[in-house]
């Protein structure tokens, strides 16, 4: 994605394009700033799909399903409400060919949701269990019980994935402890890690597969195409990646599907990465025990309850998959996670900094099959 600091070479080249093209709208061109619509609007829309859950209406635990984590925020899943259950079903229609071939991460999102959606029916006392099926959905089995609240619970419309620097804070013993416990799961194993030399080899892994990424047009332009560049095209759309969320200024759609290609290179992207993975108190990565859908599945639930666990100890959490996501360089990844011959899932940084802008999500009625 392309998120530059002010003083960076790729954020002027944006903002000079953008100056360019508006001086030439004094020549006819004419580009309307109001047209993108604007950020107060997209906030308040934001904080509103992240309102407190409201009792036990299965529409509102699929509200909060959705705000889970998932990859480009494609957001491929359909729910089906029926007595005692919600089952999650892939929508393969939302796949990321390039970057996720085998939709490993897809299965990951939908384990994500899972979570979520455990977590808000046993809070709303309609607790139950989770399972898989052949065709890799995954389905909530609920009876009626007690409302049993959790801090994870409470952390999901608090989570988000911050694309930032953090503040190089340590975390303590007892919140690494706290995570730790969060991230694991029966197949799932999370490893922490949190001496400076291993987070050094994890950003150069990450430095190395995102130069890989960044050199692949094919990968580019899957990217491009859920890049959303302003307000208005975000709350459209209601998902993808939103440039804001890396602290670039909206620009209109079309400039931005023409200089993305441009923007995002290895040399623009690779020093932010060096900058989020210095400041990170500590890195964890999940492994699952097999490399099939329901493992990517579990994997993600995992992931998910760590970034919730982090965000109710007022943590952030973003992921960086470059190492998960380029196949060569998962090896490498299972050997500096003391787990040689596995396949790594995923990837998470840690620590201590401020909230970006909040990204979108489709309506309920959008993701609800009748
Ligand atoms: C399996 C998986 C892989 C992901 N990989 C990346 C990644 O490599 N880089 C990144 O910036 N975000 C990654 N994400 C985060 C998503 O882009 C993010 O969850 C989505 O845009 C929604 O935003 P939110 O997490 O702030 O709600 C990944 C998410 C999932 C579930």
């Amino acid at each position: 994605m392309a998120h530059a600091k002010s003083s960076h070479p790729t954020r002027r080249k944006v903002l000079i394009g953008a100056g360019a093209v508006a001086a030439a709208g004094i020549g006819g061109v004419g580009i309307s700033f109001a047209r993108m619509g604007s950020a107060a609007d997209y906030a308040e829309a934001m904080k509103a799909l992240r309102a407190p859950l409201r009792g036990a209406d299965p529409r509102e635990l699929v509200r909060y399903a959705t705000l889970a984590a998932n990859s480009h925020n494609t957001q491929p899943w359909r729910f089906a409400i029926r007595q005692g259950e919600i089952r999650i079903a892939p929508d393969f229609t939302r796949r990321l060919p390039v970057v996720d071939p085998d939709d490993h991460h897809l299965h990951a999102s939908l384990g994500c949701a899972a979570e979520n959606l455990a977590l808000a029916a046993t809070a709303a006392g309609l607790p139950g269990e989770l399972s898989h099926g052949a065709d890799g959905s995954v389905v909530f089995s609920h009876s009626a019980g007690s409302p049993a609240s959790s801090p994870l619970f409470g952390a999901i419309p608090l989570r988000q994935s911050t694309r930032a620097p953090f503040d190089g804070r340590p975390a303590s013993p007892a919140d690494l402890a706290l995570l730790e416990a969060a991230g694991t799961l029966p197949g799932v194993t999370c490893i922490l890690l949190t001496e400076r030399s291993r987070i050094d080899a994890v950003r150069d892994m990450v430095i190395a597969a995102n130069t890989v990424q960044a050199n692949d047009k094919a990968f580019v332009r899957e990217l491009a195409d859920w890049v959303r560049f302003n307000p208005r095209e975000t709350l459209a759309t209601g998902d993808g990646l939103i440039s804001s969320a890396t602290g670039n200024p909206a620009i209109p759609t079309w400039l931005g599907k023409t200089i993305f290609p441009y923007v995002f290179t290895a040399e623009a992207e690779n020093p932010k990465y060096v900058d989020q993975l210095d400041s990170s108190a500590g890195v964890a990565v999940f492994v699952a025990e097999r490399a099939d859908a329901e493992h990517w599945m579990i994997a993600g639930r995992a992931g998910q309850r760590f970034a919730l666990q982090a965000s109710a100890l007022g943590m952030k959490t973003s992921f960086v998959n470059q190492p998960v996501e380029v196949e060569r360089f998962r090896a490498d990844l299972a050997v500096l996670v003391g787990m040689p011959g596995s396949r790594p899932d995923i990837v998470l940084r840690f620590g201590r900094g401020k909230a970006m802008p909040l990204s979108p999500r489709r309506p309920v009625d959008a993701v609800i099959e009748i």
